[in-house]
């Protein structure tokens, strides 16, 4: 029997796997230049501080979640996402007693338990940003502007900025009583009434034709701000629109996760189907309060790798080119091999990619593969050349075999490929 991957997972294999590699180095390059230092959190943690940080209503924490027991006793948890984890990285290390905003980044595997389709895995990963200790609206700005720029750099032109804010403390009860309202005196089936009362603004994101239908006339938390809300909104807008970002403003987008406040946003793109959204984030003005920390305002987005990968792909982005190397060295026969083979730990340590037939192939097969690894410089040692204390280096492109004494041959190279 051949094991396969668990349902909902995927490998990332070669040469694609190297594309992926290069999508989290772009995403995450714009936050490193804007001074956010890198984070690493357990893959797991103690299932409470999901339960109380995304929240105990949402679809994450009610179907979604990996729990397991340790065999301590302890339920643990596979992180569903990062900003929970985050936060209580920052609680349990005191940095709020620091300099603020903390800023940090991360990037990782996460895991949900949900309905595997296109762009919907159960081991997904994402690249995210997180900027604790500053309620000012600059910094949801920055956040945004620095995701749209790693989508820019890896060439994505059809990702669009979904913005919308969700209240506060002060004005999203009033809010949600209102929509309440609406929303029970709609003919809706059992399981949705029942998100009616337990998480009433969920029921806007209901992808549901004959749901949808009834929502038009829904009320909007955008008309039910508060005055500091609705201040901080139009601040968040003007300096997008400023920095020369188009948005959508939309007022019924609301987020899978509990802890959002104020400012919250989708980036979603047009090729990937059901799954559009490519990443997402927002405001959590509460999280800390909610795991137990002191008042600390934070905001943060987390981007999709995977389905940053598929978006490239539908823009026609995504190149098949294998990985390449400088230059490929071809030993005929066994004394060849062994003299080649500290040439070739020469070159790599001058910092050329090389590569080398292995496995005793035939001029033929050796060849093939120097042109499969889609080198510059193909190095092949035959008898003659050991007699002669030489190397043929073969420019690939023309054909051209010249003869370089063993001593000279990394130089050499080094000057051809510099
Ligand atoms: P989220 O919207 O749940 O937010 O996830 C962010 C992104 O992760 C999504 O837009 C999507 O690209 C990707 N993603 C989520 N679930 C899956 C899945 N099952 N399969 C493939 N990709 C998926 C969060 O996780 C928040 N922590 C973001 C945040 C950070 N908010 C504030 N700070």
């Amino acid at each position: 029997m051949i094991f396969q991957a668990p349902k909902g997972t995927f490998d990332w294999m070669p040469p694609r796997s190297e594309s992926v590699l290069a999508i989290r180095d772009a995403l995450a390059a714009p936050v490193r230049r804007a001074g956010y230092s890198y984070i690493e959190t357990p893959i797991f943690e103690d299932t409470r501080l999901f339960q109380r940080g995304v929240g105990e209503s949402t679809d994450i924490v009610t179907k979604e979640m990996y729990t397991f027991q340790s065999k301590g006793g302890q339920s643990l948890t596979l992180r569903p996402e990062g900003t929970a984890s985050v936060m209580r990285a920052v609680l349990e290390h005191g940095l709020y007693g620091g300099p603020l905003p903390i800023k940090l980044w991360y990037s990782g595997s996460y895991f949900r338990y949900e309905r595997p389709q296109a762009g919907r895995y159960r081991h997904f990963s994402q690249v995210g940003a997180e900027a604790l200790g500053a309620q000012d609206p600059a910094i949801d700005a920055e956040l945004i502007v620095l995701a749209l720029d790693g989508y820019a750099s890896l060439g994505l032109r059809r990702v669009r900025l979904l913005l919308n804010s969700l209240g506060c403390r002060e004005c999203r009860p009033g809010y949600r009583a209102a929509l309440q309202e609406f929303l029970r005196g709609l003919d809706l089936d059992e399981a949705t009434r029942h998100r009616v009362e337990i998480n009433p603004l969920r029921v806007l994101d209901d992808k549901r034709e004959e749901v949808r239908a009834q929502l038009t006339d829904a009320p909007l938390v955008i008309d039910h701000l508060c005055g500091a809300c609705k201040a901080f909104h139009e601040e968040v807008r003007g300096l997008l629109s400023a920095a020369g970002v188009s948005y959508i403003d939309e007022p019924k987008l609301v987020r899978g996760l509990d802890y959002y406040t104020r400012t919250t946003f989708e980036f979603v793109h047009d090729g990937l189907g059901a799954q559009s959204s490519v990443g997402g984030g927002g405001r959590y003005d509460g999280l800390s309060e909610m795991i137990g920390g002191p008042p600390l305002p934070g905001v943060g987005w987390a981007l999709g790798v995977d389905r940053t990968v598929l978006a490239m792909e539908a823009e026609g982005l995504l190149s098949e080119r294998p990985t390449r190397v400088d230059v490929f060295a071809v030993p005929l026969g066994d004394e060849a091999r062994r003299r080649i083979f500290p040439l070739v730990t020469g070159l790599r340590r001058a910092g050329l990619a090389v590569d080398m037939a292995f496995g005793g192939r035939s001029v033929k097969g050796a060849m093939k593969a120097a042109d499969r690894s889609g080198a510059r410089y193909a190095v092949i040692l035959g008898e003659r050349d050991l007699e002669a204390g030489a190397a043929q280096i073969k420019d690939m492109t023309t054909g051209e075999q010249t003869a370089v004494p063993l001593a000279e041959v990394v130089d050499v190279l080094k000057g051809r490929l510099s």
